[in-house]
């Protein structure tokens, strides 16, 4: 018997990076790759990959993952739903939060979502701190530890009644991430415009899912974008700037880059697929479209795209925020629920990728033109490995773990309720046809999805520690 070069030869495929696409062969040894070239020796096992995409697998940045939301409300995924519906939409590594709510200890916190993903997840996976409780103990014990054993990254949120840090305490956690290396990812709106405009809509008896996306006025996320920014630079700190919905927004992220500012952004595909009006809909079904902030219009989806295309905003998450639309979730304050008990967020894990390989290299948005396979990659992988310094992630190259999805760019899938396996029950693109689909998923060269079957198993996923710090260039694209 022949001694096999490799454990894996991916063969004859068309294999994408951020800036090239070549045919190649990727041999794959204990779960990195160990080689890209034409007519490798064999592997121990060979998938034919002629015809096919060979892509780094995506990574999902913002995903709520077995999160108890600030109202006490559940999320539909575990970390072993969740990750399922990541394989299966070709993501390989999700970023999810370690949530602290008031009275509760962060250090504990980060424990327990670690046991919770050890357990569950089948692909590889990383935190965000949410502080929302930043007493002495949180800020100079167990942030700068926990920052140094591996959690670069901290997530606030200027909004929602019992998370918002005021403007003071957003400077504390900014100078304590400054002072040990994490990055920043804030959830901007304007707190008091989203409340105010609530109780006044309320008070008229506009109480269907539609008045949410009104409750949410373009103005308080263009407020909270430059009171953060402000607050940012004045610290020196980088952040990234969590779900652009508007325009508007996206410029004052631009203008602050091009000061040279230390300013990242995303965007989700509900904003880049989904409108207001899509909240509009008989008796509460709308409810299924509102997430924070809320979906917008065709003029701010243009934009968007634009800003994408620009490098002003620099990568596509899902903002994965699943709740089942019966009474555990969604529909929790019972059948005639205002808006305003309506739980937050859109299940999106499963559906980022398919629906971005559509629009940027199947259908072809001009932003992308003659680059649409390389954009493709570097905004749903390669950019969040570098900004949140997810090592050896999202490229493909000799060293870097073989976090593949092969995909097949003619398939085309009609995306149904039924044919989702997280445990949401619904995705809000129903009925969209996709063209291109990801047929066989890898991690660390173990496949874990193929041909719309995923094969786990649970609890292989691997905590990727990112210490060392925070450590992405802060601009550049
Ligand atoms: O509506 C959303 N996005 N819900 C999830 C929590 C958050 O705001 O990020
Ligand atoms: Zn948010
Ligand atoms: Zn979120």
């Amino acid at each position: 018997m022949p001694v096999s070069a490799f454990d894996l030869v991916i063969r004859n495929g068309t294999v994408v990076t951020a800036t090239d696409v070549f045919k190649g062969d990727v041999g794959v040894t204990r779960g990195q790759i160990a080689a890209i070239g034409q007519k490798l020796a064999p592997g121990r096992e060979e998938i034919d990959a002629r015809g096919k995409l060979v892509l780094p697998g995506g990574i999902d940045s913002h995903t709520h993952i077995e999160q108890l939301s600030a109202a006490g409300i559940m999320n539909a995924d575990t970390f072993e739903s969740a990750t399922r519906a990541a394989a299966f939409g070709g993501t390989t590594t999700v970023i999810s939060f370690a949530a602290q709510h008031k009275g509760m200890s962060l250090r504990k916190v980060v424990d327990d979502y670690s046991v919770l993903a050890a357990r569950g997840a089948m692909v590889d996976y990383a935190f965000h701190m949410i502080v929302s409780d930043p007493t002495e103990a949180t800020l100079t014990r167990d942030l700068p530890a926990l920052i140094a054993e591996g959690h670069a990254s901290i997530k606030l949120f200027m909004t929602y009644d019992k998370l918002k840090v005021e403007d003071e305490t957003l400077l504390d956690v900014l100078a304590v991430a400054r002072e040990h290396k994490a990055l920043v990812c804030v959830h901007a709106e304007n707190h008091g415009m989203i409340a105010w405009m609530g109780r006044k809509l309320l008070a008229e008896g506009k109480t269907a899912p539609k008045y949410h996306a009104v409750s949410h006025p373009r103005a308080s996320e263009t407020e909270a974008f430059t009171r953060l920014i402000s607050a940012a630079a004045l610290i020196d700190q980088p952040i990234m700037i969590f779900h652009v919905s508007t325009a508007e927004g996206a410029a004052i992220v631009g203008d602050a880059r091009r000061q040279g500012l230390k300013v990242f952004a995303e965007t989700c595909p509900q904003y880049l697929f989904l409108t207001a009006a899509d909240l509009d809909r008989p008796g509460l079904e709308g409810a299924k479209f509102m997430c924070s902030p809320p979906p917008r219009d065709k003029s701010d989806q243009e934009a968007l795209w634009a800003a994408l295309a620009l490098g002003d905003l620099q990568t596509v998450s899902s903002d994965h925020a699943p709740y089942r639309f019966d009474a555990s979730g969604k529909l929790s304050g019972g059948p005639n629920s205002t808006f305003k008990q309506i739980a937050n967020g859109l299940p999106g894990l499963e559906t980022r990728m398919p629906l971005m390989f559509d629009a940027m290299v199947s259908k072809k948005r001009p932003e992308f033109a003659g680059q649409a396979l390389q954009s493709f990659v570097n905004l749903t992988a390669t950019q969040p490995a570098r900004i949140y310094n997810l090592a050896g992630k999202g490229n493909i190259a000799v060293g870097l773990d073989a976090d593949i999805a092969i995909w097949d760019a003619n398939r085309r899938v009609t995306l149904t309720d039924a044919l989702m396996v997280g445990n949401t029950g619904y995705t809000p693109f129903a009925g969209r046809t996709v063209k291109g689909w990801p047929e066989t998923v890898l991690v660390r060269g173990r496949t874990v999805a193929r041909d719309g079957a995923t094969v786990g198993p649970p609890g292989s996923g691997r905590h990727i520690l990112r210490t060392g710090g925070w450590a992405a260039e802060p601009t550049g694209g």
